[in-house]
């Protein structure tokens, strides 16, 4: 799999934390259930580790990968868990070096030209555009692609249903990621249901 392949699958990747790794699983299936089989799980709570292993060994049809990767221990420690993908909210020199030890595709986060061209001449042309709405949203990004038309993003931060669209509707854009398909409080109900709704809602928004 690369990069292209990722952003293929669909055009939302769910960003999860989880707080608890017997969630991992349910969830992972509500997610793919609803069309959503690309999975993001933040390396921000101390059962992220063992719910993309669980995920990566029970749910088949999931294509789980970590995000919040800021370390190169991280990277590697995603990559023995099952991880298929790596995200990061920013990247240094170190990290990237790292993300691409790993032999993984991965998606290293930029806010700007100067870092998006810094990790374009080391070949990479697909990133994470982070905090989205925070650094400008639609406009900025739109305004990127103008002298930056080989890179593809992934905006994440703050994207919610009301402006996923505008954001897939650049050229730019290989797919968006976000939190709002996984609540906190349907997780901790164990509302897989609900999630299911919510998943299936994001992939209409552009045919995977
Ligand atoms: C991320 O980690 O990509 C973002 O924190 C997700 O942001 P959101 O909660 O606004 O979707």
């Amino acid at each position: 799999m690369n990069t292209d392949d990722l952003f293929g699958l669909a055009p939302v990747v769910p960003v999860v934390v989880l707080h608890d790794a017997d969630h991992a699983v349910p969830l992972a299936r509500a997610l793919v259930e609803g069309g959503l089989p690309a999975i993001e799980v933040t390396l921000r709570t101390p059962a992220a580790v063992e719910s993309i292993e669980r995920i990566a060994a029970e749910v088949p049809d999931a294509v789980v990968g970590a995000g919040t990767v800021v370390t190169a221990e991280d990277a590697e420690r995603s990559r023995k868990a099952g991880a298929r993908f790596l995200v990061s909210p920013g990247c240094t020199p170190r990290l990237r070096a790292a993300m691409a030890e790993t032999g993984l595709p991965f998606l290293p986060g930029v806010s700007s030209a100067s870092e998006a061209m810094a990790l374009l001449e080391e070949g990479i042309t697909a990133m994470k555009f982070f905090p989205a709405e925070p650094a400008g949203g639609v406009p900025y990004l739109k305004a990127l692609g103008g002298p930056l038309p080989q890179i593809r993003f992934c905006p994440t931060g703050g994207i919610r249903p009301g402006n996923a669209a505008d954001y897939l509707a650049l050229p730019n854009v290989g797919c968006v990621g976000g939190t709002w398909l996984t609540p906190s409080d349907a997780l901790g109900a164990g509302d897989w249901d609900r999630v299911r709704v919510l998943a299936a809602e994001a992939a209409k928004l552009r045919p995977a």
